[in-house]
């Protein structure tokens, strides 16, 4: 059916979650929550197919056509900057972008900081406004370890509970942004199909009375 909805889903438990929401805005496809290794599900009397990406790629499906609509956290959409509408904050998965380092850190500003992160674009653009000559070191993961070894002085990474950080003796030196997840959309998918998108927007809006 070519007026399907395509909606990519985040997979994990946050994704879970967004689907539980889409279900009661009235886009119903519950074989999607069987456990399974398939990817990609139909429901096509209501006019749906979802699938279930890796978090980090939402955007990149919904910036392509490939989904209508997805959800993707801001720290996504902040580091890559994806051609898409950032329609509504489903108020999920917060958590903070942050800077951090080992307890007592203090920055020598006539050196040059050497930050560890995953977030190269997000962390260039933070330390440009406050105008401090930075070194990115990129990483893909486990990223705390960096500042303990002397890899790094400092690290830009998520923080949620502030257990990783406690656990390997960092602290929130700055925070940056706060996140949380939103629905975004694909531009020409927004003309063509604006009135399911519209129907899914309300049907989610009228979810978060209340919480946001
Ligand atoms: C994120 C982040 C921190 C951790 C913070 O990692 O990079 O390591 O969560 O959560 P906390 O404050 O509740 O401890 P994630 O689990 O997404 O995996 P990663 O190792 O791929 O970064």
């Amino acid at each position: 059916m070519e007026d399907m909805l395509n909606i990519a889903l985040p997979k994990g438990r946050l994704g879970e979650k967004v689907y539980g929401m889409f279900e009661s805005a009235g886009f119903p496809c519950p074989s999607v929550l069987e456990s399974s290794r398939k990817l990609i599900f139909e429901n096509p009397a209501a006019g749906v197919r979802y699938f279930w990406v890796k978090p980090s790629d939402v955007a990149i499906y919904v910036e392509r056509g490939a989904a209508d609509v997805g959800v993707a956290g801001k720290d996504i959409l902040a580091e890559y900057e994806p051609d898409v509408y950032e329609l509504l904050d489903l108020g999920l998965g917060r958590c903070r972008m942050a800077v951090a380092a080992k307890k007592g850190f203090r920055d020598d500003r006539l050196r040059t900081l050497r930050v560890a992160t995953k977030f190269a674009n997000t962390a260039k653009r933070y330390y440009a406004s406050r105008g401090r000559d930075i070194d990115i070191i990129h990483l893909n993961g486990s990223i705390e370890i960096a500042p303990i070894l002397g890899l790094s002085d400092v690290i830009v990474d998520i923080v949620e509970t502030g257990t990783t950080l406690r656990e390997n003796d960092l602290e929130v030196y700055e925070e940056i942004f706060p996140i949380s997840a939103r629905l975004i959309a694909n531009k020409a998918g927004f003309m063509f199909k604006g009135d399911r998108i519209s129907a899914l927007f309300d049907g989610l809006s009228s979810q978060l009375t209340g919480i946001i």
